[in-house]
């Protein structure tokens, strides 16, 4: 800020410069060179009055002020951690896409342990996200034209899948690539010091769906080779994959698996940037409340409101009851005490309302930091605990055995509640994720 203001008082103090010496000059020999400099000075002045101005980017900025990429705080949080980095801070997003890093796992012939090449270095792990995030093109000729082209359109190796699998949006100029390019679950990974730290294999959850996936008679040992614990997670942005209807646990049941419309028709944009209506669309991304988009020429020609039944309650409702139903199969592993943590507040439940037992994808297993209520013994190293803490984890009953048809269906049902629009996303992808994973509990006996 700072610096534009010196740069403008430069500039008007140049421009009040010329004025003062046109005034008493007057003859028409001297105005000629005074008319060339004058010229150069109007053409820089120009360009950033084409971006510097009250419509494009101040009023991008005040929308921005109101996007969570803004004011969220986990730019901050996790700010210096070169794995996080690369969806969390700014630097960190385009040394990544600037140096195509890869989303593979390398293994260290050394240690026989895998790492996660999808990282950023400690050295520009920083960085709120801004207009300079998306637009990194800016200020780098001072052209009017510079928001384009965008930091990445390009296709999106999926973290979780140590790049075996990858996402390309191609609709509207590829624009939603760079929103999937973070919004993509990360990699569930085996413990490093009971396996290797490889990427969860995933396939042998649908090709061997009654071994054991943890051993609770085992528990904190080979041939264990993860450790169930609160965040047992692929982590929060899951749109990316459930709208590219790609990465999901596919167990074999009753459904077929499509895609709905959207994923090849619509860009993210279409609806998380539509015309401003309350507090949703522009540059705030957000896209609850704002039906604006669904309605423009080429998409929905029948206006759909809340009020829709067939576009919306009604899909949703049943995503609903198909998250609440899985649910209530993965609790009942718990023999009466669910499995599956629940929060009922609305500022720490991102999820919160979607299913009725508000659960938020965590495994209700005891942690002292960020599950002290917890209701299972968390069956993972507590040398580092207190001797209170110790106690109350030894007093509490030993987290039950998971299979591999339970530990897939967990991992869809994270997938599912954590795209947030029941559905709406990609209806047919999600619903048969749901429906199959249900199938497969029930062929298990679950
Ligand atoms: C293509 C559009 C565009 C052009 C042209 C442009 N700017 Fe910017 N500028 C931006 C955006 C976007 C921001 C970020 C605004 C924010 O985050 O508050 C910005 C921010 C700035 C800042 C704040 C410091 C910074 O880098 O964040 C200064 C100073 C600035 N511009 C000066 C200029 C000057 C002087 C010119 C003309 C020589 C110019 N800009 C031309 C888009 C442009
Ligand atoms: C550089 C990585 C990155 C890119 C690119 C990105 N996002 Fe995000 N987005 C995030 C992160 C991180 C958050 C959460 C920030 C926080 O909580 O501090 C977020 C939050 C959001 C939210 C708010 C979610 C909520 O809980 O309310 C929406 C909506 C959103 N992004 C949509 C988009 C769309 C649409 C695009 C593409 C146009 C996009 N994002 C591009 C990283 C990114
Ligand atoms: C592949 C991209 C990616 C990586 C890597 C990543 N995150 Fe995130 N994270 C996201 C996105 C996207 C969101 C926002 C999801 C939403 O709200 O829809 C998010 C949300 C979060 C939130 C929740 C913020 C809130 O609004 O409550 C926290 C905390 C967080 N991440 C921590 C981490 C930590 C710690 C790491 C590293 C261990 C990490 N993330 C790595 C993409 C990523
Ligand atoms: C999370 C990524 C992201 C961030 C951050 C972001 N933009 Fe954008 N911006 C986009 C995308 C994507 C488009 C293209 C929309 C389209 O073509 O449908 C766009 C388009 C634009 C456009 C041209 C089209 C229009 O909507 O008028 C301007 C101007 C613009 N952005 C300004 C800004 C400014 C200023 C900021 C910072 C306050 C900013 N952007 C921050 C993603 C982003
Ligand atoms: C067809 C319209 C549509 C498209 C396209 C779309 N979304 Fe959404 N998105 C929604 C709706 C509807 C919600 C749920 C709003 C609500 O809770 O009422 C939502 C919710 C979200 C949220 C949670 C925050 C919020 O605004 O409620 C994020 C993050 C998000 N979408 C990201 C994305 C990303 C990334 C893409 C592209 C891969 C995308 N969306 C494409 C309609 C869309």
């Amino acid at each position: 800020m700072k610096n534009m203001f010196k740069l403008f008082a430069l500039l008007i103090s140049a421009t009040l410069l010329f004025s003062a010496c046109e005034g008493p000059m007057g003859p028409a020999g001297a105005d000629g060179a005074d008319g060339a400099d004058g010229k150069d000075g109007k053409d820089a002045n120009e360009t950033c009055k084409l971006c510097h101005n009250p419509t494009v980017v101040d009023q991008k900025v005040v929308e921005f002020s109101f996007s969570k990429h803004k004011y969220g705080e986990a730019a901050f949080e996790e700010a210096g951690n070169a794995g996080c980095s690369p969806c969390h801070e700014s630097e960190a997003f385009k040394y990544v896409c600037k140096n195509n890093v890869p989303a593979t796992f390398t293994l260290n012939a050394t240690t026989g342990k895998y790492a996660n090449d999808y990282a950023a270095t400690t050295s520009i792990a920083y960085g709120i996200l801004s207009c300079f995030t998306c637009h990194s093109s800016l200020h780098k000729t001072y052209a009017g034209t510079e928001f384009f082209p965008l930091t990445t359109t390009a296709a999106v190796p999926m973290t979780m899948w140590k790049a075996a699998k990858t996402i390309n949006l191609t609709q509207g100029g590829g624009t939603s690539n760079l929103c999937v390019k973070c919004h993509q679950p990360r990699p569930l990974t085996t413990s490093t010091t009971l396996s290797d730290g490889n990427v969860v294999d995933y396939a042998s959850f649908v090709t061997n769906p009654t071994a054991n996936f943890y051993d609770s008679s085992v528990g904190n040992a080979a041939p264990n080779k993860v450790l169930p614990s609160y965040r047992m997670h692929v982590h929060y942005g899951t749109v990316g994959a459930i709208y590219a209807g790609q990465g999901g646990v596919e167990f074999t049941g009753t459904q077929t698996y499509a895609n709905s419309t959207h994923t090849t028709a619509a860009a993210c944009g279409d609806c998380h940037m539509s015309p401003i209506t309350g507090r949703a669309g522009g540059h705030t991304f957000v896209a609850k409340g704002n039906f604006t988009g669904c309605n423009v020429t080429g998409c929905h020609t029948s206006p759909i409101t809340s009020a829709s039944t067939t576009l919306w309650k009604t899909p949703r409702a049943e995503i609903q009851t198909l998250l609440n139903n899985l649910a209530a199969k993965i609790n009942s592993i718990g023999g009466g005490t669910n499995i599956l943590h629940s929060d009922a507040d609305a500022e720490s439940n991102l999820w919160v309302g979607l299913t009725t037992g508000n659960f938020d994808g965590y495994l209700d297993i005891y942690d002292p930091s960020s599950n002290p209520a917890g209701k299972w013994k968390n069956p993972g190293n507590t040398s580092s605990w207190t001797n209170d803490q110790k106690a109350i984890n030894t007093a509490l009953p030993t987290f039950p055995t998971l299979k591999n048809v339970v530990a897939g269906s967990m991992i869809n049902f994270q997938m599912t509640l954590r795209e947030y629009s029941l559905g709406i996303h990609n209806y047919k992808y999600t619903k048969a994720l749901l429906q199959n994973s249900i199938d497969a509990l029930t062929t298990a006996g679950i």
